[in-house]
């Protein structure tokens, strides 16, 4: 806690000294909660948001009601609506954010009239999930490791939290999002908010679909050449790493693939110029894949492709720093590493480039299908993309991509810093320019001293470090929700294994 009572406790505070007659005499009674951002803000924003839940919460209990909590941001005005059904709206003065709790039961038949005040019983109704635990604190407390994992990868804790809080009923619906209909209110609820979250931070541009997929980033690599290509038409591949390298071999199958470039010779450590990319005239796509899962190489900037489409695998770097979506015909990845768990690949597509698919395209892998059901064609993965939705409130919270993108380089610094900063006894092969932000990969003298830091790391509670078996070494995957904390203590253990192994 930043200092003296928490923002749930002044909300409860200022609701529990406020007559209610008032409340009953005016229809709409603001209350404002005065909270100053520089006193909380050692706060998280999703603790904030979580503290305003469980004020929302406590006091739509004193009328009865069950609350719906979205989103809210660190400054509010706490509301309390008289109307039917009745809701609580709070609303962050600095995003403008609504977090609406919606009543079950009418406000009258809950509030009997001698009843003067919110009574103070608010405390006892705030839900488990409100932890009080910064991210930082919950992998520190010993029941959390720190998980470098490649993917499926660490997630933020707070959405872990949330997530726990809401499986056995949702929000008061009285179901687990895994028990929903796909097709019912509750859950369209959750996707369209999902979508909407991602469009804006992204900044998606209207002329663009976002679907919500199964199948993996593996099933796009089907799916788009037989949605952009027909058998005989060509596509560029620009292969920096294995992830693109696959791409180019199975598009082999639905149209004629042409390697523009391969980093093969080079194993995959740097990208190619400009001129060193041969396009070949009138190709319907260039595919690249954004950053190299495997080899830690990562696009900064994109080829120019002309008149053609470009199209992006970005399965491990997506949502880590802004990207200009108009600058691509199709963006895809799935989740599993930045933005939730396994389970949904989403594909961000330009309007003009659905319904073209080749005839023999089976129905699953047609754009426009999916893009004219809204992702509901058949059962999607409900929970997963509810998780996704959580994911993403959270980096609006904590100031979208832009911030992201700046906390994502300050721990790569940190890392590449302590690998390059060792007199060689670390390794990062990847040329500087272009080293990946969310994959590092490094290597030492040899595979015994490697295994044995990975050992070493696992006995601290770092896990997952051991490089992709096709190239070994030790892989460092610092996605969006590993904490600067995790990439430090890491550090601290590659300087004292170095002093120990040099003397
Ligand atoms: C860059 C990249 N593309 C594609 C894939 C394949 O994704 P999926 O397992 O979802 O098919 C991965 C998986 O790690 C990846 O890192």
């Amino acid at each position: 806690m930043a200092s003296g009572k928490s923002l749930g406790e002044k909300i409860r505070n200022i609701a529990s000294s406020t007559p209610q007659a008032t409340c009953e005499k005016k229809s709409l009674v603001s209350i404002k909660v005065l909270v100053n951002v520089l006193e909380e803000k050692k706060l998280l924003p999703r603790r904030v948001f979580e503290e305003m839940a469980a004020a929302a919460t406590a006091l739509s209990s004193v009328h009865g009601a069950m609350a719906l909590a979205s989103a809210a941001g660190p400054v509010a005005t706490l509301s309390t609506f008289k109307s039917s059904p009745p809701s609580l709206v709070l609303k962050s003065s600095i995003s403008g954010t609504k977090l609406k709790a919606t009543c079950s039961k009418t406000h009258a038949s809950i509030i009997s009239k001698e009843q003067t005040r919110f009574v103070p019983r608010c405390t006892a109704t705030v839900p488990s999930s409100t932890s009080s635990k910064s991210l930082d604190s919950v992998v520190e407390d010993g029941d959390r490791v720190y998980n470098f994992a490649a993917g499926p990868a660490t997630l933020p804790a707070s959405v872990l939290k949330q997530a726990q809080a809401d499986l056995y009923n949702w929000r008061g619906s009285g179901m687990s999002v895994m028990e929903m209909s796909h097709r019912g209110k509750e859950f369209l609820s959750i996707i369209q908010k999902a979508e909407a979250d991602l469009r804006t931070l992204l900044k998606i541009p209207d002329n663009y679909e976002v679907l919500f997929l199964q199948g993996g980033a593996s099933s796009q690599f089907s799916a788009i050449p037989l949605n952009l290509c027909t058998a005989e038409e060509t596509a560029d591949f620009v292969v920096t790493g294995s992830w693109g390298d696959k791409a180019y071999k199975e598009a082999q199958k639905y149209c004629k693939a042409n390697l523009a470039f391969t980093g093969k010779p080079g194993k995959y450590t740097a990208l190619p110029a400009q001129n060193d990319i041969k396009l070949t005239p009138g190709a319907k796509y260039v595919h690249i894949c954004a950053n190299e899962t495997i080899h830690g190489v990562e696009f900064k900037e994109y080829p120019d492709v002309g008149d053609s489409v470009l199209v992006a695998d970005v399965s491990s770097n997506f949502c880590s720093k802004p990207i200009d979506v108009s600058k691509f015909g199709i963006i895809y990845g799935g989740v599993q590493k930045n933005i939730g768990p396994a389970g949904v690949t989403i594909v961000i597509i330009r309007k003009d480039l659905l319904g073209h698919a080749q005839l023999q395209t089976p129905t699953m892998f047609d754009y426009k299908v999916h893009a004219d059901n809204k992702s509901l064609y058949n059962t999607p993965p409900c929970f997963t993309i509810y998780v996704c939705g959580l994911v993403f409130e959270d980096l609006l919270a904590n100031g979208g991509l832009e911030a992201a993108e700046r906390r994502n380089l300050e721990k790569a610094k940190i890392l590449y810093d302590a690998i390059d900063g060792s007199d060689g006894f670390y390794k990062c092969p990847v040329e500087k320019s272009v080293r990946s932000l969310m994959n590092v990969p490094f290597t030492m003298q040899t595979m015994e001293l490697e295994a044995e830091f990975i050992k070493a790391a696992a006995a601290e509670r770092m896990v997952q470090l051991k490089g992709h078996r096709s190239v070994g070494g030790v892989r460092a995957s610092i996605y969006n929700a590993m904490p600067r904390a995790g990439v430090e203590k890491l550090v601290a253990l590659m300087k004292s294994f170095h002093a120990k192994h040099s003397s």
